[in-house]
């Protein structure tokens, strides 16, 4: 069912390029067991010849006591994309979490001859926009990232623009303070990029494209590879001036997962251009407001019952597991799923393996294009903190007797009485959800109709309760 037959812009015109060519949620498919979480790569083939895992971990605002941990394990749970940033001064720490990680597997006898590379995403902060700065920066980025000489591993680097440009009118931006702060080595590299907002940038976008085109010669002298070079948090319109004079275009646009749904016309320049959309804030933009929604979350929390149940039969003796995939992992494959990549920060144990790449991958494998517009409605109502409109069902009741409605609990299949006596000829009013099965009996019991709702939120259905 094409995106565009929803009244909400979501996903635009990059869903839709993704649903020409991948088809809509595509059914479970049969390779994959049904008994586990499958292996999948689940990566995304970037223009500059590299690809990037769709799932991977962010640690660019975890506390720096969490990062070698959160790291280590991680990667023991087959992450291997790693978010971060230049500003968040972590740099080293990543590296010698990996280079860590490599040295507990090789003494745990596990050494591997070829390791699959880590993906690292960095960026270049605002205070070290134009030709110069941004190479400095690049230069620290790419030192600090390096494993140990010898380490068969290798860090495969994307590096990205942070902003476009320090703006005093976002109150966190303090752009001449910053300046001020920086030490002399960075001022004497090149002009304060806040005094050139327009051009900083495209500066910057130079020095990154030449940086990406003597990656080989980089690599020669020890350093890590360049996989690709990207922007985040970059407008329409700035994107079209990159673009302009671009020798090489964006292979990756970090960006809030609010763009994903309300910015088509960004999406459609995204994918015109083939530029891999990488999404951050899931978390914080959607989950944080289910309470305020609580029918498109329980959409949600049905989905994930329903995949979990897909995913591990009735009989299988894997209880434990099936508490690896919740809601927070249904919302995850739903991003992978078009192609959009997440990089969940998580300080707790429980909520990385949730996020893990093999679980979500299982999720995905498991949406059916049903899954896939339920999901669609409810991510924009937890996006948009406005819950749907319940759908409104009435019962008529075209009997010679009364009835009485009843509510089939879905778990306990218990039935409760939900409506007053409907007399023959009148009607009663339900609020409901889609999915939901009622039952309306006579006082004596004789006459039994079941009804299963399959009206969409905010629509209407009328049930006929007759002979
Ligand atoms: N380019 C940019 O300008 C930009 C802007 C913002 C963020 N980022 C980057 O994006 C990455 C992700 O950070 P984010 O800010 O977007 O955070 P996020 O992943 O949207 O949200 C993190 C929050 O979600 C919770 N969480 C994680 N997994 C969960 C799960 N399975 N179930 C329930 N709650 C869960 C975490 O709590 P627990 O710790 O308890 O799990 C934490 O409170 C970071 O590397 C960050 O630096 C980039």
């Amino acid at each position: 069912m094409p995106a565009a037959l929803y009244p909400l812009p979501f996903f635009a015109s990059l869903l839709a390029a993704a649903l020409t060519d991948v088809g809509y949620c595509q059914p479970n498919t049969p390779e994959y067991p049904a008994s586990a979480p499958a292996e999948h790569s689940h990566e995304y083939p970037l223009k500059s010849g590299v690809s990037i895992p769709l799932v991977g971990m962010g640690v660019g605002n975890l506390a720096h006591k969490d990062i070698p941990r959160a790291v280590r394990d991680q990667l023991a749970s087959g992450v291997r994309l790693i978010d971060t940033a230049r500003k968040s001064n972590n740099e080293r720490m990543i590296a010698d979490a990996i280079a860590e990680f490599d040295a507990l597997r090789s003494q745990g006898g596990e050494d591997d001859d070829d390791p699959d590379p880590i993906h690292v995403v960095t960026k270049v902060w605002y205070t070290h926009l134009g030709y110069d700065r941004t190479k400095l920066s690049a230069a620290d980025s790419l030192g600090e990232l390096q494993l140990p000489a010898g380490s068969a591993r290798r860090i495969y680097v994307h590096l990205l623009l942070h902003w476009p440009r320090c703006n005093d009118e976002i109150s966190w931006m303090h752009c001449e303070e910053e300046e001020n702060e920086l030490p002399q080595q960075v001022k004497d590299a090149g002009p304060a990029p806040h005094l050139d907002k327009d051009s900083a940038f495209k500066e910057s976008w130079r020095a990154l494209e030449d940086i990406f085109l003597e990656r080989d010669e980089l690599m020669r002298t020890g350093k890590p590879f360049i996989a690709s070079i990207g922007v985040s948090n970059f407008s329409i319109e700035d994107m079209r001036r990159v673009l302009e004079n671009a020798r090489i275009s964006p292979h990756i646009y970090q960006g809030d997962s609010w763009l994903v749904f309300h910015d088509p016309d960004l999406s459609g320049l995204l994918a015109e251009h083939q530029i891999f959309f990488q999404a951050y804030s899931v978390f914080g933009r959607i989950w944080k407001r289910r309470d305020k929604t609580p029918r498109a979350y329980e959409i949600l929390s049905n989905i994930t019952r329903e995949v979990t149940s897909a995913i591990y039969p009735e009989n299988a003796d894997v209880l434990e597991k099936r508490a690896v995939i919740t809601e927070a992992t249904v919302l995850l494959a739903f991003f992978v799923h078009y192609d959009v990549g997440v990089i969940p920060r998580s300080s707790s144990p429980t909520h990385q393996l949730e996020n893990s790449p093999a679980v979500v991958a299982s999720v995905d494998l498991h949406l059916t294009p049903s899954h896939c517009e339920q999901l669609l409605r409810a991510i924009s109502a937890l996006m948009e903190g406005e819950d749907l409109k319940a759908v409104k069902v009435s019962f008529v009741n075209a009997l010679y007797t009364a009835i009485q409605v009843h509510w089939i609990d879905p778990n306990t299949k218990e039935e409760m009485l939900v409506s007053s006596i409907i007399h023959p000829g009148s009607s009663g009013i339900q609020n409901s959800h889609p999915g939901h099965r009622f039952v309306a009996y006579d006082p004596d019991r004789l006459i039994r109709r079941e009804f299963v709702v399959d009206a969409k939120y905010g629509e209407e259905q009328i049930f006929n309760v007759e002979l």
